[in-house]
């Protein structure tokens, strides 16, 4: 009795954790409409000079993932500068919100 608990018990935890990977693998991220974000980026013109793993412009949306990975709030902070303007980075013109989206969007890759 006890060893087919244990078994059942494994079983389950690889079922879980399979359907995490599937779900990572598949680059799903629960917290946010992907679709949404990626249309936004690209009416935001911003998938112009920023592609997903290859540097184009700008850095690919993956090296940004990389570069800010340690930075809980990056999204936040990237989106207020972008939003601000006068940096070194090109003019953009969209909202504040959306930007955010789509910083949130590209720092997932
Ligand atoms: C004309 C080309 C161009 C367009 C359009 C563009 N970018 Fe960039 N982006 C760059 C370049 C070049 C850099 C590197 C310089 C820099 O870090 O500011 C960059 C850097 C960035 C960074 C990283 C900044 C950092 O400090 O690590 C973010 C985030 C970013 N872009 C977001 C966006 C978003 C969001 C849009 C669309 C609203 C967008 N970019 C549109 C060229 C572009």
């Amino acid at each position: 009795m006890k060893r087919i608990l244990i078994a059942t018990i494994a079983c389950l935890g690889f079922l879980a954790g399979g359907a995490f990977a599937a779900k990572h693998m598949a680059g799903e991220q629960p917290a946010m409409d992907a679709k949404a974000a990626e249309d936004l980026a690209a009416k935001s013109k911003c998938t112009m000079c920023h592609a997903a793993d290859q540097k184009k412009m700008g850095p690919s949306m993956k090296d940004l993932a990389a570069k800010h990975k340690d930075d809980k709030d990056a999204a936040g902070k990237l989106s207020a500068a972008l939003a601000a303007g006068g940096g070194k980075h090109p003019k953009v013109s969209a909202s504040e919100a959306d930007l955010k989206t789509i910083v949130q969007w590209m720092l997932s890759h």
